[in-house]
């Protein structure tokens, strides 16, 4: 490493000084850079390994770089969903003396997947729509926070599967800005519109290169954000007034927020009309009801609708059981081992890197309620598994490390972390499930 260089970050992997700083990133060689999907962008970036993960190097102005840096840094400490940023690095000097580009280090988010490499041939509608409504809901998060992202666009988004629908991470935060007292509406419409337009150039652009579904139609779906964060905006932040008698409105209240995956933190009520009527306004609402309640009861970490699929699938089993009495983190704790590691485990070590483990299990769960269907009778869970393991599981693509795009090629993991089956685990799960 050249004595001039300079890092800035939280923490440095040792790892990070042996990469070759003193060459330009576009001519690392090969045996370093991870081979990933990767949005479009003006500046150059590339994945790179590291051991035991990959990180994300992009070459920018040091200006640009330290200004995102801080800003990922303050989003990830708001809880937001986003991109981990490790490093800004500076004063890189070339083999023959000459000046090179700092660079942004960020952490490769697992199983995340840009939106160009999530279909294999063409975008169909329905997938553009759930696209679309996962950037909704981070655009919602964001404002609320009052942080304005200025370039709100599907390329400079994540998306990761949850449940069928899709979770959006935030990539790109170079041209955000927070307001700690709170965006105007003039700000947030903005946004919004920076939105809607540039999700339309996006999406004529897959059309123009025939990779747009026919029946898809991108006004359409580019509006749709408009509407999927007005409907959003309003549940999580609109005033209620009601009679004084009808109270029991409040709890109601909390409970849409709580399905719609958000805690209210705090609740302004006031009381109106010479105290005959009451007003009620969430004033802080949090994200995460369901992933935090999981995370609590059983340590998985998921997304917020892999948690509500998950924890459905935990008060089924506490009722067909009989477990009503017993304490909700036993029965859980009972769930884990019982139900939800045997199937983890059964996953074979090849496969592993297809899906994330929150997502095959519901995967796993939809796929028994097929063939229930189709076979008229109640296919058990360790049935389900086997099928789901060969028919659908086997024929996926690999999530966590795609090859370039085009990227309906193979892949390869890079890490293998579990363990074969046990036949005693089998025999316990199928006495139990
Ligand atoms: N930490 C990361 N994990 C996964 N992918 C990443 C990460 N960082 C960057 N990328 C990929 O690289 C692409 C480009 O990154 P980014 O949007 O930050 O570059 P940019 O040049 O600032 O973009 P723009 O052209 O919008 O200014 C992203 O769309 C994303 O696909
Ligand atoms: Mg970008």
């Amino acid at each position: 490493m050249p004595d001039s260089m300079s890092i800035t970050a939280a923490t440095v992997d040792p790892g990070l000084l042996d990469l070759p700083w003193d060459l330009p990133l576009d001519e690392w060689p090969d045996d370093t850079i991870a081979a990933l999907p990767k949005g479009i962008s003006r500046h150059l970036v590339r994945f790179v390994h590291l051991s035991g993960y990959v990180v994300a190097v992009k070459e920018t102005s040091e200006e640009l770089a330290r200004s995102e840096y801080d800003m990922l840094r303050t989003l990830q400490r708001l809880d937001v969903p986003c991109v981990d940023p490790l490093a800004v690095i500076t004063n890189r000097v070339g083999r023959d003396g000459e000046a090179l580009q700092p660079v942004l280090v960020t952490r490769h988010l697992r199983f995340s997947l840009p939106y160009r490499a999530l279909y294999s041939q063409t975008l169909r509608p329905d997938t553009a729509t759930r696209l679309v409504d996962a950037l909704a809901v981070l655009l919602v998060r964001l404002h609320i926070i009052g942080f304005f992202w200025g370039d709100v666009s599907l390329s400079n988004t994540l998306f990761r599967r949850d449940a069928g629908a899709f979770a959006a991470y935030l990539v790109d935060a170079e041209t955000g800005k927070l307001y700690p007292g709170g965006l105007s509406n003039g700000q947030r419409e903005n946004d919004l519109e920076i939105a809607r337009v540039n999700i339309a150039g996006e999406l004529l652009d897959l059309e123009a290169g025939g990779r747009l579904d026919e029946n898809a139609d991108p006004v359409d779906v580019s509006n749709g954000i408009v509407a999927q964060y007005r409907t959003l905006w309003g549940e999580l932040t609109g005033t209620e007034q009601f009679a004084a008698a009808e109270r029991w409105r409040i709890n109601d209240r909390v409970e849409r927020l709580n399905d719609l995956g958000f805690d209210i933190e705090e609740l302004s009520i006031k009381t109106a009309e010479g105290g005959t009527q009451v007003r009620i306004t969430p004033k802080v609402v949090d994200a995460g009801h369901h992933q935090r309640r999981l995370l609590r009861l059983t340590g998985i970490d998921a997304g917020e609708n892999q948690a509500r699929r998950l924890l459905n699938d935990l008060d089924a089993y506490r009722a067909r059981n009989g477990r009503d009495e017993l304490d909700e983190e036993m029965v859980a704790h009972e769930w884990v081992s019982r139900v939800f590691e045997p199937v983890v485990r059964a996953i074979p070590r090849d496969l592993r890197g297809r899906l994330e483990p929150a997502e095959v299990f519901h995967e796993l769960l939809e796929h028994r309620w097929f063939m229930s269907q189709q076979e008229q009778r109640s296919v058990s869970l360790p049935e389900a598994t086997t099928a789901y393991i060969n028919d659908v599981l086997r024929h996926r693509r690999d999530e966590r490390t795609l090859i370039n795009p085009p990227t309906s090629s193979l892949a390869l993991p890079i890490e293998t972390d579990g363990v074969p089956v046990s036949p005693e685990d089998a025999e316990d799960w199928r006495a139990n499930v």
